[in-house]
């Protein structure tokens, strides 16, 4: 009888459905606010230097994330072709998250370390220089263009108002450490450090 008004109710229903929603909503997520296995970064995790971050930001500027994915699933295929599936502990100082879901290229999860930098930069020259098959566009203004430090600093600051552990001197220190480097040195830095925390062999 209480059903049926309810299902006779329009308002009523809407009402019911979003508390019904939001609790298990609430249920799924709230735990995982205190979970230490979700917030704490895993041994050795250190916010990217300033070099590295300006080649991330590159990477997003770029899209190089609509076609690569950053998240190994902890699925034999995947771990046999990648490596160590990702763990959350290794994403705590992202912001934003570059996790993806499209692969039309490789995923680059633990690309860190896998080529020379020598080999990226062929690449990204030119996929097709060194991977005759390769349907990937090919980037040769990073060659040209230096990084823009202006900002720099900033970007550090942001970052550590949520939480990203940088320290005073990594700061002030920001601007400098990019001044004068090419796109392509921020870029294939950000790539070398990719999941080298967290290897097994391949
Ligand atoms: C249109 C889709 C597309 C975009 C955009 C793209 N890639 Fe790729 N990428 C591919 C494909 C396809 C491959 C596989 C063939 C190859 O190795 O070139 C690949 C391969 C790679 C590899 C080698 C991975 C491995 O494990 O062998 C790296 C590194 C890479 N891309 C980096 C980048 C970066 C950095 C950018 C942005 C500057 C980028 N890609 C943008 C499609 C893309």
């Amino acid at each position: 009888m209480k059903h049926e008004t309810v299902e006779k109710n329009v308002g009523l229903m809407i009402i019911l459905v979003i508390v019904a929603i939001s609790f298990g909503t609430l249920v799924e997520l709230v735990p995982l606010f205190f979970d230490k296995q979700v917030n704490e970064p895993i041994a050795g995790l250190k916010p990217l230097p300033a070099l590295e971050l300006e080649g991330r930001d590159i990477y997003i500027r770029e899209g190089c994330n609509t076609c690569h994915s950053q998240m190994i699933r902890p699925l034999r295929a995947e771990t046999e072709r990648y490596g160590h599936y990702s763990v959350a502990g290794e994403f705590v100082y992202d912001h934003p998250f570059l996790w993806g879901s499209k692969r039309t290229g490789p995923d680059l999860a633990r690309v860190g370390q896998r080529y020379s930098d020598d080999w990226h930069r062929a690449h990204l020259y030119n996929p097709r220089d060194v991977v005759p098959e390769s349907n990937m566009p090919a980037f040769p203004w990073l060659f040209d263009d230096e990084v823009d430090s202006s900002r720099t600093a900033d970007k550090l600051a942001a970052l550590r108002m949520v939480g990203v552990p940088y320290t005073d001197e990594d700061i002030a220190g920001a601007a400098q450490a990019v001044e004068g480097k090419k796109e392509i040195d921020a870029l294939v830095a950000y790539l070398q450090q990719l999941g080298t925390l967290l290897r097994t062999k391949r």
